[in-house]
C-alpha cells in the first residue's frame, strides 16, 4: 500500500465570495486556514463535502442575492445531508438572528473575525450549527499569507474595519472598528507575491488611508512597498476624502510606482445630504481636495461612490450631485440606490425616496457618468502610455488586455511575443465609455 492509499481522503470545500475587493482578499484567507487544516478545493458546491458562503451586507440586493444561492443549497443538503454548509462574511455578522430563522439547515456561521476558528467550527458542527460572530478588535490575519489567485495583481489587505460610521453604511458594525496590519507582516507578504511574479499590489482598506501602525502612517506604507523590487505598480482603495492628507498627496506624486488613480467617494453633491450621511466633509471641501490633488498629480485619474435616493433626497440635492459630477469629471464611478440597513445611524430616519424615483435617478446619472467616461477616454486617443499586460482580451480575437496607469483597460493586438507581467508602450486608437483600443507604440 502505498503513502496516497493510507492517507484518508481529504475534506473537500467549495468556496463562493459575494462583494467587495475586500471579500475576495478574506477568501484567501479563509482558503489558507482551511488548507493548513488539510482541507483541498472543490470546483463546484456538488462535488465538495463542505459549501461557504462569503458574503456581503452592505446592500438589501447583496444580501437577496445570497439568500437566493442559499435557497438552492438547501436542496444540494437534501440530498446530501452529509455536506455541511457554511455562512461567512459581512451578511452572518449583520444579521445572524434572522439569517437562522431563514436557514435553519446552515452548519456553521462566522463572521468576519471568525474565520481563524473555521476548522474547530467546521468539526463541532453537527446537529446544532456552530456560530462565531465575535468581533475582534485586535484580529488582522497578519501572520496568515492568503491564498493568492495568480495573475499580475494582488489584492493586500493593509487595514480592517471602519472607524467613520456613516449614516448610511454597515461596515463598522459587521466589520468593527480599524486595525492596521503591521508594516513588517506587509512586506513580508507583498516581497513573497514579487517572487511569485505579481507586478502591481493593491492595498485593500475600507478607509485604507486612515492605515497606521505605530509610527507608520499610510503614505510612509506607500513608499516602504515601492522599495520591494519586482513591485511595479502600487493602488490603494478605498480611501476616504477626509483622511487625504498631503503626505498622501505628495507620495502619489512623486514616487513613480504610485499609479495616478485616486477613488475618492463623494457619496453626494449636496451639502444637506452630505451633512445628513455624516460624511465630515462639505461639497466646498471635497472640490477643494480634487484641486489639491489635480495641481500635484497632473492627469490623475478620479472615481467615485455615489448613492442615489438616501433619506430626505430632494430633486434639487439629487441636481447639486449631477452638478458636481460634471465639474469634477470623474473618469468612472460606481452608482448605487440608497438601500436602508439595520443597525445603522440612518435606519431610524427611514426611506423618504420611492423605488421608483431612487430608479429613475440612478438610470439618468449612470447615462451621464456613461458620457462623462467616454469624453474622458476619447480625450486619451493618440496618446502612449505604458500598460501591464495581464493576459488575453475577453473578446478574444488575439487581442491583449491590461491596464493603463490611469487604471483604464487597453486592448491591443500582438504583433510580437507579449506575456502577461510585460509591460509595453501602447498608443490609444479609439476608445468607448469602458475601455481603450490601442495599438503597440
Ligand atoms: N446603500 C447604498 N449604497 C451604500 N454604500 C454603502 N452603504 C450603502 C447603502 N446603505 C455604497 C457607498 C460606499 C460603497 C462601497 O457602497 O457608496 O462607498
Ligand atoms: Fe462605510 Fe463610511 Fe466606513 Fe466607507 S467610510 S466603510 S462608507 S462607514
Amino acid at each position: 500500500m502505498n503513502d496516497r492509499d493510507a492517507t484518508p481522503a481529504r475534506p473537500r470545500v467549495y468556496l463562493e465570495t459575494y462583494g467587495c475587493q475586500i471579500n475576495v482578499a478574506d477568501s484567501q484567507t479563509v482558503s489558507a486556514v482551511l488548507r493548513r487544516a488539510g482541507y483541498v478545493s472543490a470546483d463546484a458546491a456538488e462535488d465538495a463535502d463542505v459549501v461557504l458562503l462569503n458574503t456581503c451586507a452592505i446592500r438589501e440586493h447583496a444580501e437577496e442575492k445570497v439568500l437566493h444561492r442559499l435557497r438552492e443549497l438547501a436542496r444540494l443538503k437534501q440530498s446530501r445531508p452529509d455536506v455541511k454548509l457554511g455562512l461567512l462574511g459581512c451578511m452572518a455578522q449583520h444579521n445572524r438572528v434572522a439569517i437562522m430563522e431563514k436557514a435553519a439547515f446552515l452548519d456553521v456561521v462566522a463572521g468576519p473575525d471568525s474565520y481563524r476558528r473555521l476548522p474547530e467550527m467546521l468539526a463541532r458542527a453537527g446537529d446544532d450549527a456552530s456560530i462565531d460572530v465575535r468581533l475582534d478588535r485586535a484580529e488582522t490575519y497578519a501572520d496568515i499569507t492568503p491564498d493568492y489567485g495568480g495573475g499580475v495583481r494582488a489584492y493586500v489587505t493593509a487595514m480592517r474595519g471602519c472607524d467613520k460610521f456613516c449614516a448610511f453604511c454597515v461596515v463598522p458594525y459587521v466589520r468593527g472598528r480599524e486595525r492596521s496590519i503591521p508594516p513588517s507582516d506587509l512586506m513580508r507578504e507583498i516581497g513573497e507575491l514579487a517572487g511569485r511574479g505579481v507586478k502591481e499590489v493593491v492595498l485593500l482598506g475600507q478607509t485604507v488611508n486612515a492605515y497606521r501602525f505605530g509610527d507608520t502612517g499610510f503614505s510612509a506604507l506607500l513608499k516602504m512597498v515601492a522599495s520591494i523590487g519586482g513591485i511595479e505598480r502600487i493602488r490603494f482603495m478605498s480611501p476616504h476624502p477626509g483622511d487625504v492628507s498631503d503626505s498622501l498627496i505628495e507620495a502619489m506624486a512623486t514616487e513613480p510606482k504610485v499609479q495616478p488613480h485616486l477613488h475618492l467617494p463623494i457619496q453626494s453633491g449636496s451639502d444637506r445630504v452630505l451633512a445628513a450621511m455624516e460624511r465630515g466633509y462639505t461639497v466646498a471641501d471635497y472640490l477643494a481636495l480634487v484641486a489639491r490633488v489635480r495641481a500635484a498629480i497632473p492627469g490623475v485619474a478620479l472615481s467615485t461612490d455615489i448613492i442615489v435616493g438616501f433619506h430626505g433626497e430632494e430633486d434639487s440635492d439629487f441636481e447639486a450631485t449631477t452638478t458636481v459630477m460634471r465639474a469634477v469629471g470623474y473618469d468612472s464611478a460606481f452608482m448605487f440606490k440608497y438601500s436602508v440597513r439595520e443597525h445603522t445611524r440612518a435606519f431610524r430616519l427611514g426611506d423618504s425616496v420611492s423605488e421608483e424615483e431612487k430608479g429613475r435617478r440612478l438610470t439618468a446619472l449612470i447615462a451621464l457618468q456613461e458620457e462623462m467616461s467616454i469624453a474622458r477616454n476619447r480625450a486619451m486617443v493618440g496618446r502612449e502610455f505604458p500598460v501591464l499586460v495581464e493576459g488575453p482580451a475577453r473578446r478574444g480575437g488575439g487581442m491583449m488586455a491590461g491596464k493603463t496607469p490611469h487604471f483604464k483597460t487597453a486592448i491591443f493586438a500582438v504583433v510580437e511575443r507579449v506575456a502577461a507581467g510585460d509591460t509595453v508602450n501602447v498608443r490609444v486608437d479609439s476608445a468607448t465609455g469602458h475601455s481603450l483600443m490601442c495599438s503597440l507604440a
